[in-house]
This record gives C-alpha cells, sequence and structure tokens, in this order.
C-alpha cells in the first residue's frame, strides 16, 4: 500500500497538500464569515431599520375606532373619526385652546377623516384613553387631561396637544409611518 501523503516529487500533490490547502481554505471562509456580522453591525440592524418607519393597514378600522400601534417604541393612535368628531374639531375657536392649532394642520389633506397621534399624554407622559373625557377624544387619567378629537389638549394640567408622528398615505387604506 503506497502512502500518498509522502511524495520525493515536489511537484506532485499529495493528500496531505490538498488537507492542507483546504484547510486553509475553510480559513479564508471562515475569516469572511466572522468579518461580516462585524462589518453589518455596522449598518443600522434590521429591526432598527424595521422600527424606524412601519406601514399599517388601516382599512379595518371603523369610524369612532382608534386603533394602537407601536413606532420607535412609542404608542402612536390611528383614529377613525366620526362625522360628527371630524365636525366638533373643524368648528372649536382657537380662542378656546390651550394650544392653538387648526385641525386641518393635525390632518392630511382629503384625509381628514384620520387622525394620527402619539399617544403620550404632553403633561408627564401616561397613554391617554380614547373616546374618554369631555371632549369627545381622549382622558389622560393619571392627572385628568382632556384632549378632543383633534387630539388637543381642552382641559387638564398638559400643555400641549398630542403630537403628530412624520407619517403619509400610501393608499386610502395603508398609512406609512415614520
Ligand atoms: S400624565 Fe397625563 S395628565 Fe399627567
Amino acid at each position: 500500500m503506497s502512502d500518498d501523503t509522502i511524495s520525493d516529487d515536489p511537484n506532485k500533490t499529495t493528500r496531505r497538500d490538498f488537507m492542507t490547502l483546504t484547510a486553509s481554505g475553510m480559513t479564508a471562509i471562515g475569516a469572511a464569515c466572522a468579518a461580516w456580522p462585524l462589518v453589518d453591525s455596522l449598518n443600522p440592524s434590521a429591526d432598527v431599520l424595521a422600527l424606524s418607519s412601519i406601514e399599517v393597514d388601516i382599512g379595518h378600522i371603523e369610524p369612532g375606532q382608534t386603533m394602537t400601534v407601536k413606532w420607535r417604541g412609542k404608542p402612536v393612535f390611528i383614529t377613525h373619526r366620526t362625522e360628527e368628531q371630524i365636525k366638533e374639531a373643524q368648528s372649536t375657536p382657537l380662542k378656546d385652546l390651550v394650544d392653538p392649532e387648526e385641525d386641518s394642520a393635525r390632518v392630511k389633506a382629503g384625509h381628514s377623516k384620520w387622525l394620527v397621534t402619539i399617544g403620550i399624554c404632553t403633561h408627564l407622559g401616561c397613554v391617554p384613553l380614547a373616546n374618554k373625557g369631555d371632549y369627545d377624544g381622549w382622558f389622560c387619567p393619571c392627572h385628568g387631561s382632556h384632549y378632543d378629537s383633534s387630539g388637543r389638549i381642552r382641559k387638564g394640567p398638559a400643555p400641549l396637544n398630542l403630537a403628530i408622528p412624520p407619517y403619509e398615505f400610501i393608499t386610502d387604506t395603508k398609512i406609512k409611518i415614520g
């Protein structure tokens, strides 16, 4: 039986050479694999990208309902306002408001039935309750702040209206937040 791992001919490739080459190749592949996560970690992770903007189907939200989604770790209220809520929001005189802002500045043109707000009370950060309070909007039970159907502060210690996140309509029934 010949031992093909030992050869007198320096040009002849032996099994040992092959194994050495293969091992080197494996090392190179291993190094490439190890480097990828390092390089990849310099880019935002998929989780971060996914959270930086989200697409939400809103077609199933009935008039009067609010859906809450999480965006960048915060609750976002997506409200399908009723005709009555829209009328109330649009007809409120600015002089009655703590943080005066027209309803038209808080919704997208042509989509006035949809109100999208950050669901964090501007007083000390509690999450207000939808369809509660004295103004057909939200009520924050922590210290009693009332927001209207445009998410504007009307009564209580909160100083500002509910914030509006950056968002856009992709279709009539789908929005992208962020
Ligand atoms: S945190 Fe909402 S009223 Fe204080």
